[in-house]
């Protein structure tokens, strides 16, 4: 267990959906799991004047909301204690001194401060600057940390300007830039299980890997949120972030050690490695698609334009790229990445095919897969030919499959693990910018051709599997989408 220094977090929007459903929960859980220091206060900010009473009420209803089956109430008194709230109404010139002056009572705020920014992605660049103006991110006493929600940027350009405006006051080290899959047990195992097992690393390399998918799909569609989903569509949601990172993880190097710089150095070097998209020959690259109408668990559910109600829509909510990565372990590899709504299965997963066995025996022999599942079954299982039992020489696939997670076994909300890292100051779970850039710089030409191509989209009914034009990004004939995990289940 790391020492975390006394301190303060400084909740921007904290009345928000964000902080109702995960913030606010998560550290009341880290409070009851011992893991906050005893000296720690946390300040919600908000544009309305709310009084510390009603104030503290409402956050009561988040946690009655989130609990259940109920809470300690030693813990509840505790943490509700550590509670404190500021109004810094927009028309107020003088609001962030104000703030300033709130926090400078050194008995109920300790000094070292953490700002949350979880408010709209508009708002960073401006509170960053109000904080610097007051002297609120001056580290020459104590620590000041700023956490930038997602999305850092809604392009390339944008995340630049974002940066050159925010790094005017911050350093690199006080900027911890969220993609809160970092904060998920099961994506910190990939980086475990491949580096502390001895039998993984020396197959995990172009000599023995044909492909690696890597696959994040819903059954939900975009629900009420269509006027910003077609303002963002599946690659920036989800393949700019969440799917580049899993495939970071999945194909960086060694790390001298599991310190932030180190780990963050090597992904950084293997996204900077992924070959651009030829954007004069997209259509092999990447395939888009919408939901039309269909069923989901033996519902009917309208299709994407409907909902959005707008039929000129070519926002997608179904892409897959091919990528490489042009450095000598992958050198060759494709990697399929692709995110879905309305699919007919929910699942976040790494599928890695290995190169055929070089003895073919008889028929039906199949090439060996090594599965980490992520979401929602935490697993790795490897499939493997083996003799069926008899006269002759026939194979079939058995499977080792072990459950990463076993009874009793903590769960812990990602948005947990992101707030304690924050509080320790280590940020190897957050983006560094030129993660950020580097992931931007590979989709953009993207979405832009996507973008200015107007032609209708192509459609997948709700429920259904990819759509058979997607194979149109596979290197070769005998590659396909692989579906469920499970050993018997459709594979093809
Ligand atoms: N919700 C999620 O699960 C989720 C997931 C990923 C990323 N995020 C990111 O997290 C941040 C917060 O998300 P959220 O869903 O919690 O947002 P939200 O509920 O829309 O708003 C957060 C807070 O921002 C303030 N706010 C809202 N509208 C505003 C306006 N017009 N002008 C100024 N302030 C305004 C409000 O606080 P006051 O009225 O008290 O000032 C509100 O409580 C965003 O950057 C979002 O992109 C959220």
């Amino acid at each position: 267990m790391k020492q975390i220094d006394p301190c303060t977090l400084v909740l921007f929007g904290a009345s928000g959906n964000l902080s109702r459903v995960k913030l606010m929960p998560g550290l009341f859980r880290l409070d009851a799991l011992g893991r906050l220091p005893e000296k720690m206060a946390i300040l919600s900010v908000g544009r309305s004047e709310v009084s510390l009473e009603a104030w503290r009420a409402d956050i009561k209803g988040m946690l009655d909301a989130k609990f259940k089956k109920g809470y300690d109430q030693k813990v509840f008194e505790r943490f509700i204690a550590r509670n404190f709230y500021h109004a810094n109404p927009p028309t107020d010139p003088n609001a962030f001194a104000k703030m300033k002056d709130k926090l400078s009572d050194e008995a109920t705020f300790p000094q070292n401060l953490a700002f949350f920014l979880s408010v709209r992605p508009s708002d960073f660049a401006q509170v960053v600057d109000q904080l610097a103006e007051v002297g609120l991110t001056n580290e020459d006493k104590y620590w000041r940390r700023v956490v930038i929600e997602k999305p850092f940027g809604t392009n390339l350009p944008s995340a630049k300007e974002l940066q050159a405006s925010i790094s005017k006051h911050l350093k690199e080290s006080q900027i911890y830039r969220i993609d809160h899959y970092l904060g998920k047990s099961a994506l910190q195992n990939i980086l475990l299980q491949r580096f502390a097992n001895t039998v993984l690393e020396p197959i995990w390399n172009s000599e023995y890997i044909d492909h690696v998918q890597i696959t994040n799909t819903e059954m939900l569609g975009v629900g009420d949120r269509t006027q910003f989903y077609d303002a963002t569509g599946a690659l920036r949601d989800m393949i700019q972030s969440h799917v580049l990172q899993t495939l970071a993880l999945t194909t960086m190097e060694q790390p001298k050690d599991l310190s932030p710089d180190a780990v963050r150095a090597e992904k950084i070097k293997v996204l900077e490695a992924i070959r651009p998209i030829p954007v004069n020959d997209i259509e092999h690259h990447a395939f888009r698609a919408q939901y039309a109408a269909g069923e989901i668990n033996g519902e009917k559910v309208p299709g994407y334009l409907e909902e959005l109600g707008d039929s000129s829509s070519v926002v997608e909510t179904y892409a897959a790229l091919k990528l490489f990565i042009d450095n000598p372990r992958w050198k060759g590899v494709p990697f399929y990445i692709r995110t879905a709504k309305r699919l007919h299965e929910a699942d976040t997963r790494i599928c890695i095919r290995f190169k055929k066995a070089p003895l073919q025996i008889g028929n039906g022999q199949h090439q060996n897969w090594l599965i980490i599942g992520i979401q929602p079954r935490e697993c790795i299982k490897l499939e493997i030919e083996s003799k069926i039992p008899g006269l002759d020489i026939n194979t079939r696939t058995i499977e080792l499959d072990a459950a990463n997670r076993q009874d009793g076994d903590e769960t812990v909300d990602a948005y947990e693990a992101l707030l304690l890292n924050l509080m320790e100051g280590d940020n190897s779970q957050y983006l560094h910018i030129s993660e950020v850039e580097a992931q931007w710089r590979l989709v953009d030409p993207v979405i832009e051709a996507w973008a200015k191509d107007r032609k209708p989209v192509h459609q997948y009914p709700a429920g259904s599997r990819d759509p058979e034009a997607s194979k149109v990004i596979f290197e070769h004939e005998d590659q396909f989408w692989r579906y469920s995990i499970q050993l018997g289940g459709d594979a093809h």
